[in-house]
This record gives structure tokens, C-alpha cells and sequence, in this order.
């Protein structure tokens, strides 16, 4: 409180100095019953700018520090994921925490069909995951997702639903094959229900 108050009578300060006014201080003298006299009478000017600058100066500081440490969130909150399409050829990604690699996928245009938009009701969004270790990090698959998943072409022991794998950090660097064909069981006309 008493901080931003001489923060803010010091920007002043200076502002007025700046334009050869004469300040607050001199103006109102130190005798003043103003609200903020009480705590400007025993502090010169000088010290007052000092403080002033002080203040601005530390308020700058932690507002850099803040944005760079936000700035490492931000950075720890994507993961680096590689889709390796039916060519063979690598795509890498970062995608951010929460998000699923269909929706990655599609924001990338990597060709993972997702005939139901993540609604459990067809196989096409079926990736592999490459490395057992990642495999294993992953949450369970839901009966719906192991249905869904004995309907899926090429079928492995690492197969899962990319609408249903989530990133999150301990994903980081997970390498997902999309098979060579898909089995759409999605009836056809089936609509999505929207999210
Ligand atoms: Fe249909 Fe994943 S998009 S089950």
C-alpha cells in the first residue's frame, strides 16, 4: 500500500519535474494535512525519487520475470509428438497438453480420418503407438474404445484410438503410426453428435 503510494507520487514527481512544474511536495508543503503527507514529511525529494525509481524499477522486474516464467508453462504445456503417415514419412508436432491427436492431427492437416469426430463410433482414427514405453503411459482403453478397436484394420498389440489418446507431458516425444487403410464402420449417413 504505502509502496504504490510512493510509486505513484513519485511518477508524479517526476512527470512535473520533467516539465519544470513545481511538484506535488512544494506545492502542498510538508505541513499539509493532505492524505498523503503523513508519509511524505520525513523523506526528502531526492529520496523520494529514489524510491520512486526503486519501486517502477522492482515493479518492471517482477512483471519480466512473471511473463518468462509464464512463457516456461507454456512451453511445458505442448509435447513433441511425431505421426508417421502411410508413406513412412515423419511429421513433428508440438501439441498442447489436453488436447487429443485427432484434434492434432487435424490441426496440422496430417490425414488421420476421425470419420466420428472422437464420438467412439468408428475405428478410422486408429494410430499405433511405436514404442512400447509410451504405450504403457497411456490410460487404459475404455470398453468402448477395445469395441471399437477389435473393428480396426491392422490391428495391433500397441493399437489405440487417436481421439482417445490425450497429451500430456509424460507423452512427450511419442511416435504414432497411421495404418495403411482403415475399416469404416461408421454406417453410413452416421451424423455426429456435435461436442
Ligand atoms: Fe471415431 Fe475416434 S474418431 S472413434
Amino acid at each position: 500500500m504505502f509502496a504504490s503510494r510512493v510509486s505513484r507520487i513519485g511518477v508524479l514527481i517526476l512527470k512535473q519535474l520533467s516539465e519544470g512544474k513545481p511538484t506535488s511536495i512544494s506545492r502542498a508543503g510538508y505541513n499539509t494535512s493532505s492524505c498523503y503527507n503523513q508519509y511524505l514529511q520525513p523523506l526528502s525529494e531526492t529520496k523520494l525519487l529514489r524510491r520512486a525509481i526503486f519501486h517502477k524499477h522492482h515493479l518492471f522486474s517482477t512483471v519480466s520475470a512473471s511473463n518468462s516464467s509464464n512463457e516456461g508453462i507454456e512451453q511445458k504445456e505442448k509435447i513433441s509428438v511425431t505421426f508417421v503417415d502411410k508413406d513412412g514419412e515423419e511429421i513433428h508436432i508440438k501439441v498442447p497438453t489436453g488436447m487429443s491427436m485427432l484434434e492434432a492431427a487435424h490441426e496440422n492437416d496430417i490425414d488421420l480420418e476421425g470419420a466420428c469426430e472422437g464420438s467412439l463410433a468408428c475405428s478410422t482414427c486408429h494410430v499405433i503407438v511405436m514404442d512400447m514405453d509410451h504405450y504403457n503411459k497411456l490410460e487404459d482403453p475404455t470398453d468402448e474404445e477395445n469395441d471399437m478397436l477389435d473393428l480396426a484394420f491392422g490391428l495391433t498389440e500397441t493399437s489405440r484410438l487417436g481421439c482417445q489418446v490425450i497429451a500430456k507431458p509424460e507423452l512427450d516425444g511419442i511416435r504414432l503410426a497411421i495404418p495403411a487403410a482403415t475399416r469404416n464402420f461408421a454406417v453410413d449417413g452416421y451424423v455426429p453428435k456435435p461436442h
